[in-house]
């Protein structure tokens, strides 16, 4: 099991390069601006491989994207590992999973801690494989010792925020920086190999984009690269929201990772959960997000009420 692997794992289900979708033409991000920003991570050796991106929301919860832990099973020492189906029909273990939090850099960055999971919730509707039928959120809960900021999540506290078209949304993450992009690594402040799409956190802005709109254009995108077989079931509605028209986008190794929208202070509120697109950044291909209000009754029956924890 190498990185190619951890790669497929990354995009899901879909094998191709167009087919399922760092932050392409991001900026550099602060971690400071992304309380409980994730990134999810598989040991494999002396090697740690970035996969998914996600929030810490309460002490011991952090929000992902369903399709980025499907495959992980809690083993006989009460912790996740990451499996995956190979070509070959065959399930391999990837390694045991491991969760990082608040980092500006993968690699940089002094704090090394990492905290393993203890629990893995996928959303009941989630269809396995099939991010594009939605529901498509998951929660993890992790070992004691977290106490690092949390990410406040629409509908949970905060209200629900009123998304138009040309809302501008924050997205981040430590995915591809272009659709056709490398893995890179480099030796963490520990001393191990640790490799993602982008070690740097990035950010970028996207509009939002009205669910009838995004429909036709992804019917469009699907009927021009004729992938109706892997896609011609998507579903959108009020557990997605679409945003992004071409150019600044999320990519391969973003999912699972924040969209929000922020006050006058700069404070953000997550609306959303990176989840698909065709392609990354390709115009008139919206990226696909989980809307997390929409699941805020299954985050809290749970996780138990948010406000309540100390
Ligand atoms: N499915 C991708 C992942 O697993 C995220 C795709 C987001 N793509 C996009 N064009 N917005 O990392």
């Amino acid at each position: 099991m190498d990185i190619r692997m951890v790669r497929g794992l990354m995009a899901g289900a879909a094998a191709a390069s167009l087919l399922a979708g760092c932050v392409v033409e991001g900026e550099d991000a602060y971690a400071e601006d992304w309380p409980g920003i994730v990134s999810l991570q598989v040991i494999q050796g002396r090697n740690t491989l970035h996969t998914c991106g996600g929030t810490m929301i309460a002490p011991q919860w952090l929000l992902t994207a369903a399709h980025c832990v499907d495959q992980a099973r809690i083993e006989g020492t009460g912790k996740a590992a990451q499996f995956e189906r190979g070509e070959d029909g065959m399930v391999y273990r990837l390694g045991p999973l491991r969760v990082a939090a608040n980092r500006t850099s993968l690699s940089e960055d002094e704090d090394t801690s990492t905290y393993a999971v203890t629990e893995v919730h996928v959303h009941p509707d989630y269809v396995s494989g099939a991010y594009e039928r939605g529901s498509d959120i998951a929660l993890l809960k992790i070992e004691p010792g977290y106490d690092g900021p949390l990410m406040p999540v629409e509908g949970l506290g905060p209200a629900p925020a009123e998304l138009v078209d040309d809302t501008y949304l924050d997205v981040a993450g430590y995915g591809n920086m272009a659709e056709t992009d490398d893995i890179t690594g480099a030796l963490n402040a520990g001393g191990r190999a640790i490799y993602a799409p982008s070690l740097r956190l990035q950010q970028a802005s996207v509009p939002v984009v009205d669910t009838e709109t995004c429909r036709a254009m992804l019917d469009e995108m699907i009927a021009l690269h004729g992938i109706e077989a892997d896609y011609g079931d998507y579903q959108l509605g009020e557990g997605t929201v679409c945003a992004g028209l071409g150019g600044p986008d999320a990519c391969y190794g973003d999912s699972g990772g924040p969209m929000v929208t922020r006050d006058t202070a700069y404070d953000p509120v997550q609306v959303g959960l990176v989840s698909w697109g065709l392609g990354c950044g390709r115009d008139d291909s919206p990226g696909v997000y989980t809307r997390v209000s929409a699941y805020a009754g299954w985050i809290e029956d749970t996780v138990g009420p948010l406000g309540a924890e100390s």
